[in-house]
């Protein structure tokens, strides 16, 4: 029993979302857990997500999570908020999302006026998924949500800072209901947000606790392994293999830029379809 569970210990984690999103993830990840192993999935080919039907969005999560399971990781973690949104639906049970919940947990800690917002793909903000954990954990807030469907292609095409008038106007227009309706804390629904946190912080004029998904992901991860005594065993720094189901350049020089590494040695392109 003791060697099976050294054997499982020791495997990679599996990571997927549509893109760059879940590198958010990722970056934590490396922070809090830098022994484990990773192997990431992002889904160039498809991307994004969050316009699509639900329908779709479900039969890509479960081709993500068969191409991850040939890859013998010792859990699967969905770090897209869109597929997280519809994980019910999935009827996976390998599969642990570490976004919705924990980023609302720590969004009800945050609060002090009990007002918050929460951004994310069209998808994500139809099913309601954030706003029905938030009412939960914290039934008398007010909750004010917002699609956000320019977000992610803008920035899964390089356009991630403040030199990007696009971005800054799409952000801006998006952020109006938070400022008039003066939320103190932002959800951040959607794994790809992060990177431009910069931007929304600015339009927010600095005054507002941003929710980052891929760190609460990581926390969870964390506390997943803890509970479950799942911890790598590994002294070194964990190895990170990314995969992508379109054109590695691209990919690899944006994750290079966000990561702070280079990864293109440890990308390869996969054919999703035959998962
Ligand atoms: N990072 C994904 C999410 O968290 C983006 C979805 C998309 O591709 O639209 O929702």
């Amino acid at each position: 029993m003791e060697n099976i569970l050294k054997k499982e210990k020791n495997k990679p984690i599996g990571i997927f979302d549509s893109g760059l999103g879940g590198l958010t993830a990722v970056k934590a990840i490396k922070k809090l857990l830098p022994h484990e192993d990773i192997v990431y999935f992002g889904d160039t080919g498809r991307m994004p997500y969050g316009t699509k039907i639900e329908k779709k969005i479900i039969s890509y999560a479960n081709q993500d999570i068969n191409f991850l399971k040939s890859k013998n990781v010792k859990m699967i973690i969905s770090a897209c908020g869109t597929v997280s949104s519809y994980v019910k639906q999935l009827n996976t049970p390998e599969l642990i999302t570490g976004v919705i919940k924990p980023s609302c947990q720590s969004a009800a800690n945050l609060t002090k006026n009990h007002k918050i917002g929460i951004i994310g793909t069209s998808a994500t903000i139809k099913s309601n998924a954030y706003i029905k954990e938030l009412h939960k954990i914290c039934p008398d807030a007010k909750i004010i949500q917002q699609d956000c469907p320019l977000l992610v292609p803008l920035i899964e095409n390089g356009f991630t800072d403040k030199s990007s008038d696009m971005l800054c106007k799409a952000v801006n227009i998006y952020m109006k209901k938070f400022i008039e309706e003066k939320v103190d804390t932002l959800i951040l629904g959607c794994t790809h947000y992060p990177i431009i946190k910069d931007v929304i912080n600015d339009a927010l004029g600095g005054r507002v606790n941003l929710i980052n998904p891929g760190e609460e992901t990581a926390k969870f991860i964390k506390k997943h392994l803890e509970e479950n005594n799942l911890l790598s065993e590994k002294s070194g720094p964990g190895t990170y293999n990314f995969f992508i189901s379109k054109e590695t350049y691209d990919f690899s020089e944006k994750a290079n830029l966000f990561l702070g590494y280079n990864i293109q040695k440890n990308t390869q392109r996969i054919d999703i379809h035959k998962y």
